[in-house]
């Protein structure tokens, strides 16, 4: 006999689906959109990072460090301190230009060895450039002063304790735990980048509101130094429930604001290239 009550019902059903399919996509082409200007924005900092230290320490050695901008550069007799700037320079190719490669899901699946040894020469480098940073930032300074000494410390050990949760769920071959704490790590790798970026998205739409340029301080600042991977962790977060969650509502309040942010990222990668990067050449 037919069940007309389950006929009845059907197309509710239907409904209900293609709702929640549809919540799914908007999250998931939100998260890929938001995703495609990062990346974008994190190989311009690295193209930005070779061209414009490679040739210079290549061609006047630790010396050379003495005309950037970075604070206490080049300390003459200091060949430890030296070595740790040049490290943190040149690893942070790596890390910036290879962070993107591993989310990638097409070259996890498709070359599975390459996202292998990358991933532990990201994890070993995101950890070499975290110690080689906070020897730079105790023993020579850095912009911002204390407050911003404790905030990058603070990121210097929320890398390395989130590397070492990434790999050991790698290992635990936990792959849904392993792909969280990767991204979580992603998130705290790319302090420095959100912190270029977004510090010059705030200059170029506020004209610098918060901001003290002669002393480099100001509440704008004091709030970056620490939003710089929290608020990215959180809004990371954010996504995790709504992707977990059978809400559609959620799904699509996310993809909605994922689609906003990336338009906000695209704005201030802009605006570091405009005023923070293209000006150095
Ligand atoms: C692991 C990811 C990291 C990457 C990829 C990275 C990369 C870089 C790059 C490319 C620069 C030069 C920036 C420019 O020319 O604008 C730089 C500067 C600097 N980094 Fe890092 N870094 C990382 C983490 C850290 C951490 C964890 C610390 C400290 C604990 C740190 C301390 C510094 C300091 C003191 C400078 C000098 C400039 C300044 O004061 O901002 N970095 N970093």
């Amino acid at each position: 006999m037919m069940n007309t009550n389950a006929i009845a019902k059907q197309p509710l059903a239907m409904e209900v689906d293609s709702k929640s399919g549809l919540a799914r996509s908007v999250l998931d082409v939100g998260a890929k959109t938001w995703f495609a200007v990062t990346a974008m924005g994190q190989w311009i900092f690295v193209v930005y990072v070779l061209a414009y230290y490679a040739p210079l320490i290549l061609g006047g050695g630790f010396q050379a460090l003495g005309e950037t901008s970075l604070p206490g550069g080049y300390v003459p007799g200091e060949t430890v301190g030296n070595l740790a700037v040049v490290m943190h320079l040149f690893l942070a190719a790596i890390i910036i230009g290879g962070g993107p490669l591993q989310l990638i899901p097409q070259i996890r699946s498709r070359f599975p060895v390459f996202h292998h040894w990358l991933g532990r020469l990201y994890i070993l480098t995101v950890v070499t450039t975290s110690v080689a940073g906070l020897y730079m930032v105790w023993t020579r300074g850095v912009l911002g002063g204390e407050l911003m000494k404790i905030a990058i410390s603070t990121d210097a050990v929320l890398i390395i304790t989130f590397a070492a949760i990434a790999i050991y769920h790698a290992i635990s071959r936990n792959i849904r735990m392993h792909r969280r704490w990767a991204l979580r790590l992603f998130m705290v790798a790319s302090g420095v980048w959100f912190y270029r970026i977004g510090l010059m998205g705030w200059v170029f739409s506020t004209g610098g509101v918060g901001v003290n340029f002669e002393t480099f301080s100001g509440p704008f600042l004091n709030f970056w130094a620490f939003g710089q991977y929290l608020l990215p962790l959180v809004l990371l977060e954010c996504y995790l429930r709504a992707k977990d969650s059978a809400n559609k509502h959620a799904k699509l309040a996310m993809g909605g604001s994922l689609f906003v942010l990336a338009g906000v990222t695209a704005f201030c990668i802009f605006a570091a290239v405009m005023g923070l990067w293209l000006p150095k050449f």
